[in-house]
């Protein structure tokens, strides 16, 4: 349609001040830049006079896009690789031959490190050189994990075992001297956790009828947790993570399955046919059997029909106490999982944990604790009573989270406890009209505003499927390419950002904004709508993060992008945002929306990976003088007789160019400065 292609058209504040608002009062004679400050002022902004952005600078020029099969960094920086798919956990572990020979992960790194938290030794110490990385193994790339590849069909009962043993979470101590870093190969801490790890259910779904099957007919353990993607923290030192994709490791023969299999997407066929072994004589304890969801038995106690239910979920783990078991904290809903991030963590308060949900049209979620915050005294236990949310985001720049309760009528109507609303979490969320979204990925609190930033990353949808057209907050849909006469809907995503009402974790409404819309530096303007350069160009924004521990902390931005990888690959960004409302009301072809100040110079790119992979988990000594970054399936679009990528380079420098004829690794990756400064400031 050709009126999606009008430029951008800036609009008087004053003509949509009354909607945003919804307070008549406040508009009368309002109007530019009085306005505005009327506008901050009503919604409890503090005063500003350079629109909220910050009086800093990024402390880096910006670097070029690179399609290498390294690392590139700013000058003075250096990075080397410190936990490699396949590295051994044990002293006595034999290093890794990367010919796809070992046969056991359980005391190895898994593959696809993903979300990622460091972990100082102890716990609420301020140790820079020693500590726990905690970090997600959230997929595989199948090709590279067997000697000859997988094989199809039928599949043998120990290449399953190798898969499932490469996914999940690792706990491993590391040491750091300067830009030097090594794994404590004996540490007492180190630690798997895989698809088939015992682990605990809590909250409302633990102990019902929903979660019962044959392994536990009580319904109150399952095992594994699968697909971790992005993850989150908690102030008492434990870990998040996600369970994202993880629909796709079963199956079901059911001709019509109910609303808990349909809407989360499991279909007649699994990735990876994890339960084409079933019966296998060396299976244990319906180790293949599980992955079929199919009602085989006379009742849930005898099958597997409810395996899938114990997926979805946020699960706590205790990186300190390696003897501790997992739990699955099922008041935070069940969806896919992208990751889990707490508001600030104020005394007395209750917390907020923002939460997105990755699927064209699915929604953003918080859970508000029923307990208030006592710094030494809270624990786990705060994350099994609250209230769940969904958000709307509205035509007027205000957001309304809905909650999942059953005091709603609609929702009492359609679940009969809590248990059965919190298993259908996302059924639940489409009866309270939340906002389908674009691709929701990774949050991150403004350590500064407690503002929450989070990316969307893109949505070949919007704008092309009937149920999702554009909106105020997901205002974009465009043909990607010059010549193209279609839309390919949100193809390059965007960030969104709100800011609670009274800036209390538990309110149930906020104010909301794009500080940065993804898009090629050549894009017209309607779509390179924040003026991206070849400087900061981006396109599908996933990891993002705030380092908690800095008021002054850049926000750090991770791509996982298939749509600009002619012009370079996956990248890191820093940028230096403002604050919701410093922005402009916009026309983005008919759409009305509410656009963050550009950034300019304050957004820089830092970092660029490999060949093939995306870039992922970030975390930083508390120091701020090491960030460790996870490059996740470098390439991953290769085979084993044409390999996309080779790094990394097995001398450990990650912007080395790799050995030619290597198989890729997945791998956590050390960025320091060579004359010892704070990263990126
Ligand atoms: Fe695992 Fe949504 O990225
Ligand atoms: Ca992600
Ligand atoms: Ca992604």
């Amino acid at each position: 349609m050709e009126n999606k292609h009008v430029t951008n058209t800036t609009l008087p504040f004053s003509s949509v001040l009354q909607q945003r608002l919804g307070r008549r009062d406040v508009l009368k004679g309002a109007a530019g830049l009085g306005a505005t400050s009327t506008v901050m002022a009503s919604l409890g902004l503090s005063g500003c006079t350079d629109g909220g952005r910050p009086y800093r600078q990024l402390g880096f020029a910006a670097i070029p896009p690179s399609l290498e099969d390294y690392v590139t960094l700013p000058e003075g920086y250096a990075a080397k690789v410190v936990y490699a798919l396949g590295d051994p956990l044990t002293a006595e572990g034999a290093d890794y031959s990367n010919a796809g020979t070992e046969s056991d992960f359980n005391e190895r790194a898994g593959d696809h490190h993903d979300g990622m938290g460091y972990y100082p030794l102890p716990f609420d110490s301020d140790n820079s050189t020693n500590g726990l990385l905690v970090m997600n193994h959230e997929n595989i790339t199948q090709q590279y994990l067997h000697a000859n590849g997988p094989t199809s069909g039928q599949r043998p009962a120990q290449e399953i075992r190798k898969e499932v043993s490469a996914h999940g979470v690792s706990v491993v101590e590391i040491t750091r001297d300067g830009g030097d870093a090594a794994v404590v190969r004996d540490s007492l801490f180190n630690r798997r956790i895989t698809a088939l790890t015992p682990m605990r259910l809590s909250g409302p779904v633990a102990g019902s009828e929903f979660v019962a099957t044959a392994f536990d007919p009580n319904g109150l353990t399952s095992r594994g947790t699968l697909n971790n993607c992005a993850n989150g923290y908690t102030p008492w030192g434990t870990y998040l993570t996600c369970e994202e994709n993880w629909h796709g490791y079963f199956k079901t023969d059911e001709a019509e399955p109910g609303r808990e299999v349909t809407r989360y997407g499991i279909g007649s066929s699994s990735n990876y046919g994890w339960e084409t072994a079933a019966g296998d004589a060396s299976e244990v304890a319906d180790e293949f059997t599980r992955w079929d969801i199919t009602p085989r038995a006379d009742s849930a106690s005898q099958d597997y029909r409810n395996e899938a239910n114990t997926f979805g979920w946020i699960v706590e783990i205790d990186p300190y106490d390696p003897t501790s078991t997992p739990i699955k904290r099922t008041s935070m809903g069940r969806i896919r999982h992208e990751g889990c991030i707490p508001s600030r963590s104020l005394p007395g308060q209750p917390l907020a944990f923002y939460m997105g949900d990755d699927n064209r049209g699915d929604y953003i979620y918080k859970f508000v604790t029923a307990a208030t915050y006592q710094p030494g005294v809270s624990n786990g236990s705060m994350l099994d009573d609250g209230i769940l949310y969904a958000a709307r985001f509205d035509a007027n720049g205000r957001g309304a989270w809905l909650p999942l309760t059953l005091d709603n009528p609609a929702l009492a109507a359609a679940f009969g406890s809590m248990a059965e609303l919190l298993v259908n979490t996302r059924t639940a969320a489409d009866i309270v009209g939340a906002t389908p979204m674009d691709r929701p990925e990774w949050a991150a609190v403004d350590p500064r505003s407690g503002e929450v930033y989070m990316t969307l990353t893109n949505n070949k949808y919007r704008g092309v499927r009937e149920d999702q057209p554009v909106d105020a907050a997901n205002p974009r849909s465009y043909a990607a390419d010059a010549d193209a006469t279609d839309s390919d809907g949100n193809d390059n995503g965007h960030i969104i950002r709100w800011r609670e009402d009274g800036d209390r974790a538990d309110a149930t409404g906020f104010i909301w904004d794009i500080p940065l819309f993804g898009a090629r530096p050549d894009a017209p303007p309607d779509v390179n709508v924040s003026g991206l350069t070849m400087d900061n160009a981006l396109s599908s924004p996933d990891g993002l993060w705030f380092n908690e521990r800095r008021p002054d902390s850049p926000l750090w931005i991770q791509t996982d992008d298939g749509a600009m990888r002619d012009l370079t690959n996956n990248q890191i960004l820093a940028a230096l945002p403002g604050q919701v409302g410093d922005g402009r009301v916009t026309a983005i072809g008919d759409q009305i929306t509410y656009v963050g100040a550009p950034l300019g110079t304050d957004l820089r790119r830092f970092l660029v990976g490999p060949k093939g992979c995306e870039i992922t988990g970030i975390a930083m000594t508390p120091d701020a003088r090491a960030l460790f970054i996870n490059i996740q399936h470098p390439g991953e679009n290769g085979t084993l007789d044409e390999l996309e990528s080779s790094w990394p380079h097995p001398a450990g420098d990650a912007t080395t160019p790799p050995q030619p004829g290597q198989r890729p690794r997945s791998a956590t990756v050390m960025i320091t400065r060579r004359d010892g400064g704070v990263i990126g400031e």
